[in-house]
């Protein structure tokens, strides 16, 4: 294999897990001698790392793929890449011999699973070939690449790839392919390399990390052993499922002070017909049960949920049975999706029958009572000090940094002799949906605090 002397430049859309697999890529590119460029207008080797989970996720992509027709008429030896969820799903559209448009600029395509492959696609596709690598395994975790880490403060770790739930709205079972765990041994050797190196934030990815399985140890055992390795160290988890959330891995958050008071558990219907047309496995009273389980161990937890609007038949008693769920709950945040039709699912055999200015009112409807219930509780904050990771500088003003909490939530406060990856105290003095405000209290350890 050649020395690839080229400069990379790569976007990333979609989820989490593809910011990690993103970040397994470069790895294995630096490996074989490539760097990466912020510049578009100067790389050899364009990549863009893909999601499919929507109709709109796509769209975007397919526009941004046309824009880069410009450059390559420019630079007519440029490589560009699609990777990911959509490289897998759309192979043939992309590759196919009549592919037009978009499909002519792409050199090479390759899926979740075949990432190993790349470095040799980009040094034949150099000569000429065009190349596609889409096939699905039942044991890549890449579990020995070393991921090229940009950030360094934040790390995510893919603790398991896939995912066998099938729930009927979802691609991802289709183009990320059946679960499997990465080795326990080499996830923890890969935390104390991070805790050497100064990391202060570790977030466990999984499309499903509750079914992480390592012999005889679960979920809640990884979780326990990461969080004892260093504990300076957060430790955070995406994403779980409701159906197999157990009672250990709830005691383990809370017996942990370094495991963050945060669950993502996506609920998508409050309607249990919906639900099981979904093929989710639980009923609202389960997730209800289930939420009271964790409000009683962990007192302090901020909760977020992922809402689908508009699966196919859902009745105006539905939508209302999903407003009860969110008034009930009162989620911290919410991430809400209007259904988008996903080929091979079998939902796409339904008929998508909620008309799209519908989809819009009950999402608008969702929307505004779930910031009615952020603002609630963001402003509870009001009067806390609380225990803030700092991130770096805020978007909007130069003369203020911007950092999390354990339970998530953006905190903005002014800027002082710190750096990102401090943790400091905050005085919370003003709120609102999306973020909180205030003022530095003072300088402190994880250990140390109160
Ligand atoms: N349409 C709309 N939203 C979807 N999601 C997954 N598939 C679809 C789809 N076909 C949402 C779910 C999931 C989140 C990652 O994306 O809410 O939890
Ligand atoms: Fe998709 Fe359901 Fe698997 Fe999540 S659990 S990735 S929504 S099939």
């Amino acid at each position: 294999m050649p020395h690839l002397n080229k400069k990379v430049y790569l976007e990333t859309y979609g989820c989490q897990m593809n910011m990690a697999d993103s970040e397994i890529v470069l790895g294995l590119l630096n490996e074989k001698g490539c760097v990466l460029t912020e510049d578009i207008e100067e790389a050899d080797l364009i990549l863009v790392n893909t999601c499919s989970v929507r109709e709109h996720a796509e769209q975007r992509i397919y526009g941004r793929l046309g824009e880069f027709k410009s450059i390559k008429n420019k630079k007519p030896e440029i490589i560009v890449g699609v990777l990911g969820c959509m490289a897998e799903r759309l192979r043939e559209k992309l590759a196919g011999e009549k592919a037009k448009g978009v499909g002519e600029q792409v050199d090479i395509i390759v899926g979740p699973d075949e990432y190993r492959k790349l470095p040799e696609l980009v040094a034949k596709s150099w000569h000429g070939e065009r190349g596609i690598a889409v096939q699905l395994s039942r044991i890549e975790t890449y579990d020995d690449v070393a991921p090229l880490r940009t950030n360094g403060v934040s790390a995510w770790i893919s603790v398991m790839r896939g995912c066998d739930k099938f729930c009927s709205f979802c691609v991802v079972p289709f183009t990320r392919g059946r679960e499997r765990s990465r080795p326990l041994a080499s996830i923890l050797q890969e935390v104390e390399t991070l805790s050497s190196r100064g990391f202060k934030e570790v977030t466990l990815l999984g499309q499903n990390v509750n079914s992480y399985r390592d012999k005889n140890y679960d979920f809640a055992d990884l979780l326990k052993f990461v969080a004892e390795v260093d504990n300076t160290i957060r430790i955070r988890f995406v994403t779980s499922h409701p159906q197999d959330m157990s009672d250990k891995l709830i005691e383990t958050i809370a017996e942990h002070k370094n495991i963050c008071k945060y669950i993502h558990l996506p609920v998508q219907s409050g309607s249990d017909r919906i639900l099981e047309l979904m093929n989710r496995n639980y009923s609202s009273k389960h997730y209800l049960n289930l939420l009271g389980r964790i409000k009683s161990l962990i007192p302090d937890v901020c909760l977020s949920t992922d809402i689908i609007t508009g699966y196919p038949t859902e009745t105006e008693d539905d939508h209302r049975r999903t407003l009860d769920i969110l008034e009930n709950v009162q989620f911290d945040g919410a991430f809400m999706f209007k259904y988008s039709p996903r080929e091979n699912t079998p939902s796409f055999k339904m008929a998508d029958d909620v008309p799209d200015e519908i989809k819009a009112s009950r999402i608008n409807e969702i929307i505004q009572l779930q910031s009615k219930a952020s603002l609630i509780n963001n402003s509870k904050h009001i009067g806390q000090i609380l225990e803030v990771l700092v991130e770096g500088e805020s978007k909007k003003s130069s003369s203020e940094w911007y950092g999390r909490t354990g339970g998530n939530k953006i905190v903005i406060f002014p800027k002082s002799n710190l750096t990102a990856g401090d943790y400091i105290m905050v005085n919370i003095e003003r709120a609102n949906s999306a973020t909180l405000f205030g003022s530095i209290q003072k300088s402190i350890v994880l250990e140390d605090a109160a």
